[in-house]
């Protein structure tokens, strides 16, 4: 024990940026989180030893080392169907003002949410109340960094809406003690073919708070302007996998009910490029914010919506062929 803490000491004096690993008895992040705070007492990181996620399971053993832990590779061809998964309902995705802030918490870019903003449907228990978004990439278009992969397959970038049952009123240190306490939306981002740049719009404007929040620690108010809808531009909210998990990031705690949609969001090259050479993990000494994801945990049953779409529209197809012979005949 006393070699550890000689260990901590070495690093620190060292200058490494946060407080690699060590327990303090203050809680870091007050409202616990997201699946991204620095959760009460341990402080972890995605890019140095010591704090990095091969220590996690060590550090923070009770849920990191867990047996419901995410993200996972979804394999397309083993999900279960299950017809409770219905549409979502979106109160105020549509608004242009429910995004606050945005903010460099040193292990990725959040954006946290005015009140009023929820999900319901898509067999949730209750209302959700929609807290956050943050972000999870590789290095650029070049190194791809979702979290959840599907047939293997990994992402340039993930997006994750964090919400919490609204029974508990926005307070997650309680909706983490819950096995399904939190609801988290993931959606996979894919580079937008052709040449275009600076797309999506919302995207680009997204992107334009970057320059501004270089720094671990800086925030900054966003004006009005986008939507959530926008962001999520593209995406037919309705096809998605389902199954249970963890937070991604310590403490872990397994109390996420995951949803991962199984369209992407296209942004363009250029777009996606900016967040691995804008944002530092530190400051404008430390290297640039790249490589925030978590590796692939052990498999979980996963489920999903009964018929594709297209063999139903290749079925009413056929009727309505059918019913156009059968009228002019
Ligand atoms: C940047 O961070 C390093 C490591 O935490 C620190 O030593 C240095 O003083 C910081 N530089 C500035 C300009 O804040
Ligand atoms: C992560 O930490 C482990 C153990 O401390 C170390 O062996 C490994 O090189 C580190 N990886 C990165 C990417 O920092
Ligand atoms: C993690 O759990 C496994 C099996 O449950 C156990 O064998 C292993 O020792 C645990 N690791 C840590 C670091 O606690
Ligand atoms: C669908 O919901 C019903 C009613 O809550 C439940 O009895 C049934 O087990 C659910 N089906 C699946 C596949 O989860
Ligand atoms: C990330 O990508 C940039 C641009 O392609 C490259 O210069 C840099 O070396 C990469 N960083 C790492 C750590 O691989
Ligand atoms: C959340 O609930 C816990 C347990 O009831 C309470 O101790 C804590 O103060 C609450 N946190 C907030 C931010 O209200
Ligand atoms: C993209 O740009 C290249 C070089 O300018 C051009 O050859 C190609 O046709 C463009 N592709 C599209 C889809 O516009
Ligand atoms: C970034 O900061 C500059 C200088 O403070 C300010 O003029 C600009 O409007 C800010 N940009 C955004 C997108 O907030
Ligand atoms: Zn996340």
């Amino acid at each position: 024990m006393m070699k550890d803490s000689t260990a901590v000491g070495k690093r620190r004096r060292e200058g490494a940026s946060k407080m690699n690993w060590i327990v303090t008895a203050v809680a870091v992040c007050v409202f616990v989180p997201s699946a991204h705070c620095q959760s009460n007492s341990v402080a972890w990181c995605f890019n140095e030893p010591g704090c990095n996620q091969t220590m996690w399971p060590i550090f923070a053993a009770k849920y990191c080392n867990g047996s419901r832990q995410s993200p996972i590779n979804i394999v397309s061809a083993s999900a279960q169907v299950n017809s409770n998964l219905t549409a979502f309902t979106f109160l105020n995705y549509n608004s242009k003002s429910t995004m606050k802030t945005i903010k460099n918490t040193g292990d990725t870019v959040k954006v946290d949410f005015a009140s009023g903003v929820r999900i319901s449907g898509g067999d949730l228990s209750e209302d959700y109340d929609s807290l956050q978004f943050h972000l999870h990439w590789g290095n650029g278009t070049s190194v791809p960094g979702s979290e959840h992969t599907v047939d293997g397959k990994r992402y340039p970038m993930e997006l994750h809406i964090v919400n919490s049952k609204a029974s508990y009123n926005r307070n997650t240190t309680l909706a983490v003690e819950d096995s399904t306490g939190l609801a988290a939306l993931g959606f996979l981002i894919e580079e937008m073919s052709g040449n275009a740049t600076g797309q999506p719009a919302s995207w680009r404007t997204l992107s334009s708070y970057l320059t501004n929040i270089s720094n671990r620690g800086d925030i900054v108010t966003m004006v009005p302007g986008i939507s959530l809808d926008d962001l999520l531009t593209g995406v037919d909210r309705t096809k998605y996998y389902r199954y249970l998990g963890s937070l991604t990031t310590p403490l872990c705690h397994e109390a996420v009910v995951w949803t991962v949609f199984k369209e992407t969001i296209k942004v363009s090259k250029d777009v996606i490029d900016l967040f691995s050479k804008t944002v530092h993990f530190s400051n404008s000494t430390s290297p640039f914010m790249i490589n925030v994801y978590r590796d692939i945990q052990p498999a979980q049953r996963v489920t999903t919506q009964a018929a594709s779409s297209t063999s139903k529209a290749c079925y009413s197809l056929a009727l309505m062929a059918l019913s156009l012979v059968l009228g002019s005949s």
